[in-house]
């Protein structure tokens, strides 16, 4: 729709609840910018990784802290996709990021203060003119605490690990395997002391066990329009 205000989305939620998925179908249909906050922790987890600044059994915070200065994240677009892709100083590493190694170790990264510091702050830059849709679990409580519209999206536990499962299509993992590292994810995430993910009072609830991606988008427009229909009649100062 031409000259509709742009606004700004945030999705929070759990590990593998369908958040990406449904941010980028908004964010397609709306002709906003979608961009994938967990990226910029597995991003920052792969070079630590790398750097050996983290493994299984250890984590060495004040190395991590101190090479911060030294990483740059951005995101590419990719034109056979038609998606943003993470780089991490310079180098595209979108596929790596998602491996389970990745994944069992970004909870950790994600929890350092300083780490998120420097996230948030780039998250703010990257949506500070709206027209956006982030997902992640502190987008609505932390980077956009004014975004006009919040969901906070859920699903079974089972219903999460099998999803996930399938996508990884990685026939040496297993299922169980794929579920123990969302349930620990679950816990870090959601127990760490810097912004755990939390559901904010003014968040929408999408719960999508039951739902396909198609139903959960068009449930969620509704809403987008229900809010652009609010905010036309009660503009925010
Ligand atoms: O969305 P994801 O599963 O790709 O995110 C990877 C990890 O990054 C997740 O376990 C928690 C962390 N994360 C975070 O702490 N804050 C965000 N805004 C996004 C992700």
């Amino acid at each position: 729709m031409p000259n509709q205000k742009k606004i700004t989305i945030a999705i929070d939620g759990f590990s593998s609840c369908g958040k990406s998925t449904l941010a980028k179908a908004i964010a397609h249909d709306l002709g906003y910018i979608f961009i994938d906050s967990g990226a910029m922790y597995r991003a920052i987890t792969l070079y630590c990784y790398k750097n050996k600044l983290v493994d299984e059994n250890s984590i060495d915070e004040e190395k991590i802290i101190a090479s911060l200065k030294d990483i740059s994240i951005h995101f590419e677009f990719n034109s056979t996709t038609s998606k943003l892709e993470v780089t991490l100083n310079g180098e595209n590493i979108e596929k790596e990021i998602r491996n389970l190694t990745i994944s069992n170790l970004v909870s950790k990264v994600a929890a350092i203060k300083e780490v998120r510091q420097k996230l948030v702050s780039e998250q703010q830059k990257i949506g500070e003119n709206g027209g956006i849709v982030m997902d992640g679990r502190d987008i609505g409580s932390v980077v956009f605490p004014n975004a006009e519209l919040k969901f906070f999206v859920t699903a079974d536990t089972e219903v999460r690990a099998h999803r996930r499962f399938l996508e990884l299509n990685d026939a040496s993992i297993s299922l169980k395997e794929v579920a123990k590292n969302l349930k620990e994810r679950d816990f870090l995430d959601s127990t760490r002391k810097e912004s755990p993910l939390i559901q904010t009072d003014d968040a929408i609830v999408i719960d999508n066990s039951e739902l396909t991606q198609e139903e959960q988008l068009l449930l969620a427009l509704k809403y987008y329009k229900d809010c652009i229909h609010y905010l036309a009649q009660f503009p925010k100062k």
